[in-house]
């Protein structure tokens, strides 16, 4: 694992985004704010969503990859991206272009996507450790992980995580292995634990502790992702599994702490009363 930031030259990019969702829209308010040239393609019309960011909705795939793209970003569900990968005629790429993606679990698209992408075209696999909600104020000191899988051309790479790097991101190289065993144990478990508050339907009081507010905001922020998304961090992340079954032993360990005290107190309660 290693961690730099970027003095690459800041010459604008040309960029192709694939699929104009939440995160997608939030990413293209900074980079078009650099100055970047983007145009987007997306399964639903997001001609309006595009039109309010000054971004070039192109409908059809196969005139979105024939136009001139540097860099083509992956912004898809997890769950989606083979689907996704399947219905693209990837022979239009130009070359140079880099194929970078943003999903949230990082072995899974390198594997389709080494398999899926010409051997002449460029990847790097990377997961801004941030959205909407926590880089609502800029991205500085928030950590931008990334993976160079098949890099040739530098400069188009550099100038890419330039963007990320320029907004005073930390920029964490590892390998995409090392961040699933990572967000496994920290993002899934996340996700996990706000999805369980929010079936137990947690809500304010009027005497929450400063630790309940903290579990209500972790029951909200992740109430505000898609469902597919959290799917994707399990079904996708070969270490999550793991994860869940920690999480249910511990419950059950814990569970069991309480009820032999329980008893224990019983038991006490029960010799007193015989004075
Ligand atoms: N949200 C975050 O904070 C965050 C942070 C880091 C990384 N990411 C990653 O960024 C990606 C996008 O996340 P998101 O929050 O925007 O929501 P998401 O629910 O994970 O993905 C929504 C996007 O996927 C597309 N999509 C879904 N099913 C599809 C299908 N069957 N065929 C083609 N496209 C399909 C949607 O297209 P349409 O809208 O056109 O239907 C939309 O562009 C995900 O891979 C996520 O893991 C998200």
């Amino acid at each position: 694992m290693s961690s730099s930031t970027s003095s690459a030259p800041t010459r604008a990019l040309k960029i192709g985004i694939i699929g104009f969702g939440p995160f997608a829209q939030f990413l293209v308010q900074t980079m078009s704010k650099q100055g970047h040239s983007i145009r987007a393609t997306s399964r639903s019309d997001c001609s309006e969503q595009c039109a309010h960011l000054g971004v070039t909705f192109i409908r059809d795939m196969d005139e979105f990859l024939q136009s001139d793209n540097e860099v083509i970003l992956l912004c898809t569900s997890i769950v989606s991206l083979s689907e996704v990968i399947k219905s693209m005629p990837l022979h239009y790429l130009k070359h140079p272009t880099l194929f970078a993606e943003v999903l949230s679990v990082k072995e899974y698209p390198r594997h389709v996507l080494l398999k899926a992408l010409p051997p002449e075209i460029d990847l790097l696999c990377t997961h801004p450790m941030f959205g909407p909600e926590s880089g609502k104020d800029g991205w500085k000191g928030l950590t931008f992980m990334y993976e160079k899988v098949r890099i040739r051309n530098e400069d188009i790479c550099s100038r890419f995580l330039h963007i990320f790097a320029s907004e005073g991101c930390k920029m964490l190289e590892m390998t995409c292995e090392e961040h699933d065993k990572l967000a496994a144990r920290s993002q899934f478990l996340t996700h996990t634990i706000g999805r369980v508050l929010a079936e137990m339907q947690i809500e304010p009081t009027p005497i929450d502790t400063k630790g309940f507010q903290q579990l209500v905001h972790v029951k909200e922020t992740t109430a505000k992702h898609s469902f597919d998304l959290f799917s994707g961090l399990f079904v996708h992340n070969r270490f999550a599994r793991q994860q869940l079954k920690n999480l249910e032993i511990a419950f059950a360990n814990i569970k069991q702490k309480l009820l032999l005290q329980e008893r224990m107190n019983d038991k006490m309660d029960l010799s007193l009363s015989k004075y």
